[in-house]
């Protein structure tokens, strides 16, 4: 315990070192890792208040040209249907979106370049017909397209650097370059979008100490948004034989990167709620402040497996069902764009 009070001590005088954040990564009880999940939700309020920001989801294609390893959508799985849902089906889609006062759409899809023949439309069309911010999450383009679809009028994109350790990258990715991939996240803060980023936890192969190294990384890059989930394996993946049943290292990594980035937006992801039934409970106790809706249509919806078990393809997903996760951990969702805070808090 005194190591801990030690840590965190440095912490609040903004020393943050690697060992320190080892030794917090490798804590095995709940009880001794309580000042941390503490000092997140501290953090977490001081800049958030008990506000929850909601963004509603769409996963508009399954397609996708590459190959990763985990992922249930990868190019070579061919025990799944393909689907691209029609564009007036997704503005029907954001006339459910705006109903339920969600403010932000995400627009997510598997590397599909085919996409990007309708989507400068699309975004310009959303953005004329509804007050809405527009977060991209399609993979990685040249600077060229990602200008473009800024200029369309997309406010802000995701991209997980996945991993940082650089050999483990290599495995899991065939057909993926680490540094094009950190370079095409430079590219989106150049060009002005709120970047998002983040890992997966429990990878096969995936050390602690890699996980302090991606939290340093985070902590460099400065993103404005940091989205984590445990590792699932799917049954139509490599990977299909590795289990995971660890929610603990993922909130220990939502705390950290709470107590480490302090404003960015962290959200408590569907991959949370999968591993655990009370995953993204958790994880709104201990720092995250943003949580995802699905809104894609019922028809696609179990064909945008990433992992085995993913949860909220029923039929009646809505805000609703979010509402009740916030109120379960003493928070509650708010109708808001859900920009980045950036305030300076000093622990
Ligand atoms: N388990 C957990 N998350 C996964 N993703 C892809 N496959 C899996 C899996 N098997 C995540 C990746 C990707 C995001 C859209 O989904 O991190 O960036
Ligand atoms: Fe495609 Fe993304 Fe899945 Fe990789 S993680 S196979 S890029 S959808």
């Amino acid at each position: 315990m005194k190591k801990v009070e030690e840590i965190i001590n440095k912490i609040k005088n903004n020393i943050f070192e690697k060992e320190d954040v080892l030794y917090a990564l490798n804590i095995k009880t709940e009880k001794e890792f309580a000042p941390f999940f503490q000092l997140s939700e501290e953090i977490c309020e001081k800049i958030y208040g008990k506000n929850v920001y909601a963004r509603g989801i769409i996963e508009f294609s399954n397609y996708c040209r590459k190959n990763c390893f985990y992922c249930g959508i990868r190019r070579e799985n061919k025990n799944l249907e393909r689907y691209r849902i029609p564009y007036e089906e997704i503005l029907k889609t954001m006339e459910i979106i705006k109903k339920d006062r969600v403010q932000t759409v995400v627009l997510q899809s598997g590397e599909d370049l085919k996409c990007d023949e309708f989507l400068p439309a699309l975004i310009k069309d959303i953005k004329e017909k509804y007050d809405i911010a527009i977060t991209l999450s399609i993979g990685e383009r040249p600077y060229e397209v990602y200008k473009e679809l800024k200029k369309d009028g997309a406010d802000r994109f995701l991209l997980r650097i996945e991993t940082t350790d650089k050999e483990l990258f290599k495995k899991l990715h065939p057909d993926d370059d680490f540094e094009n991939r950190k370079q095409c996240l430079y590219y989106l803060k150049d060009l002005g979008y709120e970047v998002g980023t983040g890992v997966l936890i429990g990878l096969p192969w995936q050390t602690t100490e890699s996980l302090v190294n991606d939290l340093f990384f985070l902590k460099e890059l400065q993103p404005d948004m940091v989205g984590i989930g445990p590792f699932i394996p799917h049954n139509d993946t490599p990977l299909k034989d590795f289990k995971n049943n660890d929610i603990f290292m993922t909130l220990k990594m939502v705390s950290l990167i709470r107590i480490i980035l302090k404003d960015v937006n962290i959200p408590a992801t569907t991959a949370m709620g999968t591993i655990d039934p009370y995953g993204r409970q958790k994880a709104l106790k201990v720092g995250a402040n943003v949580i995802m809706p699905n809104y894609t249509p019922y028809l696609y919806k179990d064909k945008f497996k990433l992992y085995n078990n993913k949860i909220c393809i029923n039929e009646n997903c809505s805000v609703k069902c979010t509402e009740i996760i916030a109120k379960y951990a003493g928070k509650k969702i708010i109708s808001d764009k859900g920009f980045r805070k950036k305030i300076f808090i000093n622990n």
